[in-house]
């Protein structure tokens, strides 16, 4: 697809190290997630933290049209700046705790803002209503925070078992009964919506090239996992309609799980952040919409800085390692040239990123190699500046949270 002579055509026009968007591949990828939510009847809520480029959000928002409805945000000093910004529905998908976080959710109530913040215990409910009824305890105004709940959607087939994520407390209907009633009772909360992210299914890879004997485990996971996250999601569901509850969204799913997510009858929305760029980390599932349908689009480039031997090069910077469990897998790939690999001893380095090569001799000092970042969004964080472009020409070079001197953590 990208050829290693297309791409370093392209590395010229900006200095290294730097990011690429392939608009092409990114539009595609959209449009992709947006029909198969038109098809299941359900609207599309992108995960921010996955992409943390606003031109890159708005260029979703023009693709998807009315499919789009809403955003799954990290922060809500992040929500507050997209809001600024002209986005609207702002989901905050884990929930505040600090004063400074309660002050400026109250800032972001009175500027009109439609946000929904996430709870899932008595004590995120006390601490809000709280929070919110000391700020207006000397005035007449009625306002509420608008609240979700999140419900736990690991599975435990035997009690000491915990396949997913610890998050929420919340995992039996009577659990979720407390706490629907308890925000229901508060004169400060508004119940606008439920989430169950099913992340043993949407974050777990089961084609992964490294330790590929847990492939067949995880596979395993997720697929007896999937019935007994639709019937936990359906016993929500069906509660609220015989309580005849007017939530405004039922939110699921992820990239990794995104066709999974629109089968489901309970889900009125379904979230997908990295699906338009299609990092590394999803190139390793198997039967996703991620695996079958789309590409990678986001690369990152960095210049040889020196050559160690005839079988090596030596790259400026590189060691973008994602979260989550440590392993190879969240390194970031090598895309092009062809071939290339990292070292077993430095991996990708702080500073310096070596790489064993066919034949040292074929490069020259300044040469750009290309990589995947394992994850979506964090990447981000270590570049001002994304390029996009299109057919081997940049169109745009545009700021990341970070290039607007943006850091919401
Ligand atoms: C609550 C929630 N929903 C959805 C997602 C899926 O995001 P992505 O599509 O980038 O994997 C995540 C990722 O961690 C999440 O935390």
């Amino acid at each position: 697809m990208h050829s290693y002579h297309s791409l370093k055509r392209l590395a010229h026009a900006v200095p290294l190290p730097a990011m690429f968007v392939d608009l092409d591949v990114f539009d595609s990828n959209v449009h992709a997630l947006a029909q198969i939510c038109r098809i299941s009847g359900k609207t599309w809520r992108p995960a921010t933290k996955s992409l943390r480029v606003p031109a890159l959000l708005k260029r979703i928002q023009k693709i998807a049209g009315e499919t789009q409805k809403g955003w799954m945000c990290f922060s809500i000093f992040e929500a507050s700046y997209l809001y600024s910004q002209g986005f609207d529905d702002l989901l905050l998908a884990y929930p505040i705790s600090t004063e400074a976080e309660y002050a400026e959710a109250f800032k972001l109530l009175e500027a009109g803002c439609n946000f929904h913040l996430m709870v899932d215990s008595l004590a995120h409910i006390a601490a809000l209503s709280g929070a919110l009824s000391k700020k207006i305890a000397n005035d007449k105004r009625i306002l509420r925070f608008q609240v979700c709940i999140d419900v736990d959607m690991s599975w435990r087939p035997l009690p000491f078992l915990h396949l997913g994520v610890c998050r929420s407390p919340i995992r039996s209907l009577a659990q979720f009964k407390e706490i629907f009633f308890e925000a229901q009772k508060s004169d400060f909360l508004l119940l606008t919506g439920v989430m169950g992210y099913e992340a043993q299914i949407a974050g777990l890879p089961d084609k992964n090239r490294f330790n590929r004997w847990q492939n067949p485990i995880k596979h395993l996971i997720r697929t007896l996992s999937k019935k007994n996250v639709l019937k936990r999601r359906g016993e929500i569901a069906e509660f609220l309609k015989a309580y005849k509850a007017r939530l405004r969204f039922m939110n699921g799913g992820g990239t990794g799980s995104f066709e999974f997510a629109a089968q489901d009858p309970s889900l009125t929305e379904i979230t997908a952040g990295s699906g338009p760029l299609q990092s590394q980390l999803f190139d390793y599932y198997t039967e996703t919409t991620a695996q079958k349908i789309l590409r990678p689009a986001l690369f990152f480039a960095l210049p040889i800085c020196r050559i160690p031997d005839s079988k090596k090069v030596t790259l400026k910077s590189g060691g973008f390692v994602a979260s989550g469990e440590v392993g190879q897998d969240r390194n970031p790939a090598l895309y092009r040239p062809e071939g290339a690999t990292l070292t077993a001893s430095e991996g990708v380095g702080e500073v310096q990123t070596p790489v064993c090569v066919s034949d040292s001799s074929l490069y020259q000092l300044g040469d750009p190699f290309f990589f995947r970042p394992a994850k979506a969004g964090e990447i981000a964080e270590h570049f001002n500046h994304y390029g996009l472009f299109r057919d081997e020409k940049m169109e745009e070079i545009v700021p990341t949270y970070r290039g607007l001197g943006l850091n919401f953590f």
